[in-house]
């Protein structure tokens, strides 16, 4: 019998009433198919086939804390108790913006979103507002959100389909997208400051603003070559541009301040998702004063019914609050670099072509012969059904990885659990 029997029924019951069975699509691409879980605690998760599991995708990044932490859980229950939603203001907010314009360099003034799309979307609108122009320039390969004008650049039919680095050609990734969407931004490879220098000399006039992944998260997690991030501010001081970081992954995960405090790089707007919340659906759109005044002055309109409800509010000035007192980073980076240094190590001893990336609190691995990575086209030359088959190998011994290959470390993973990860996979890959 299949070790996800259970999952399978009940794949085949909900695929009668969820389209596809499920309620994201990334969901669909677990293995060996989408699957049901029945509880998280911690570091583990638990299937309804009652396979537990080490978790390294804490849901796509969002349990910094681990599953169901006790503090989170209880601000959440005290909160809520009292209201969940006022079609107005309550006191959480002021206090979690308050925390967040301490922390995050960039943030002067603050708006609580949903998700990470909604406030990237929300960046754009003001840049535009701003800076009277109406185009951004992205880069290929990062991942901003699912909507309509980002949602392309980040697949490819084949790397040749890619075109130039001078001008590439950016593929939409779903079917159903508008097709003028694509008249909205000019696209480049990652990391290259000089094209972008030669691209903003050419049609600034035309762009609003510049969103980058401070850390390609969603590619291979490549970091910034020495001066792009810092290149990319001059550039856009020097031209009026918007620079945005989405910090939907970096956000509290390389530090309270966010990507912008670890490589000590201010944006101008920068949106925070994920780790900010717990699981909870809450994100914010931050900026400096001069940049968030469309939003302040009702030039710029950002609403929702559902904006900073009350539990999502306690969800995150409970996770940020643990976060400032327990101080976990210098921990996750620490324990983030003995796994990837086990890895490492486990594929040099069965001579497979493992490669390694990241800064630690997550970091990505693929299969290559590249001994360094810099952009998306890179990532395209990797081996992508060895690595299906080391992720698939690995979730049968019960460590979990997104599929992709990025992992993420939370606060309450422990040495003994990452030494367990790099055993597992010293097995798997001397079988691969
Ligand atoms: C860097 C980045 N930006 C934006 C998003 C979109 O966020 P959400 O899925 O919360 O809409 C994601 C999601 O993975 C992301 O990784």
């Amino acid at each position: 019998m299949s070790r996800y029997q259970h999952s399978k029924q009940l794949l085949e019951r909900a695929a009668k009433v969820l389209a596809g069975g499920v309620s994201s699509e990334f969901r669909k691409y677990n293995h060996p198919h989408a699957l049901f879980y029945s509880e998280g605690k911690g570091s583990r998760i638990t299937d309804v086939d009652r396979n537990v599991y080490l978790d390294f995708t804490l849901s796509q990044g969002p349990l910094i804390l681990g599953h169901s932490h006790p503090e989170v859980l209880a601000a959440i229950g005290s909160y809520s108790e009292r209201g969940q939603l006022y079609a107005g203001q309550h006191i959480q907010e002021i206090e979690l913006a308050e925390k967040l314009a301490a922390l995050i360099p960039s943030a002067e003034l603050i708006r609580f979103c949903l998700d990470g799309s909604t406030a990237v979307q929300t960046a754009f609108r003001v840049a535009r507002a701003k800076t009277g122009k109406q185009k951004f320039l992205r880069f290929e390969g990062h991942y901003h959100g699912w909507l309509d004008d980002v949602a392309w650049g980040i697949s490819t039919p084949s790397p040749e389909a890619l075109g130039s680095r001078e001008e590439p050609a950016a593929h939409p990734w779903s079917a159903g997208i508008a097709a003028n969407t694509r008249d909205e931004f000019i696209i480049l490879p990652w990391n290259d400051l000089e094209l972008v220098k030669k691209t903003l000399e050419q049609q600034h006039q035309e762009i609003a603003a510049v969103i980058t992944e401070p850390v390609m998260c969603n590619n291979g997690c490549i970091q910034p070559v020495e001066g792009f991030l810092e290149g990319l501010r001059a550039l856009c001081d020097h031209y009026g541009i918007a620079l945005i970081f989405d910090e939907v992954i970096t956000g509290f995960r390389l530090g309270l301040g966010g990507a912008q405090s670890y490589f000590n790089v201010t944006p101008d707007l920068s949106v925070f998702a994920k780790a900010m919340g717990s699981g909870y659906p809450v994100s914010a759109v931050v900026g400096r004063r001069e940049w968030m005044e469309p939003i302040e002055q009702s030039v710029v309109i950002h609403a929702g019914t559902m904006n900073s409800s009350c539990p999502m509010i306690a969800a995150a000035l409970a996770t940020v609050q643990v976060l400032e007192r327990d101080k976990p980073y210098r921990r996750m980076f620490a324990l983030g670099q003995r796994l990837m240094t086990g890895l490492t190590e486990a594929a040099r001893e069965c001579k497979q072509n493992l490669f390694v990336n990241g800064p630690g609190p997550m970091f990505n691995t693929c299969f290559t012969d590249l001994e360094k990575m810099r952009d998306y086209r890179d990532t395209l030359k990797t081996d992508k059904p060895k690595l299906n088959r080391f992720v698939a190998a690995m979730h049968d011994r019960g460590i979990r990885v997104i599929g992709r290959g990025l992992w993420y470390i939370s606060a309450v993973h422990t040495e003994e659990e990452i030494d367990t990860a790099i055993q597992v996979a010293k097995e798997v890959l001397a079988e691969l």
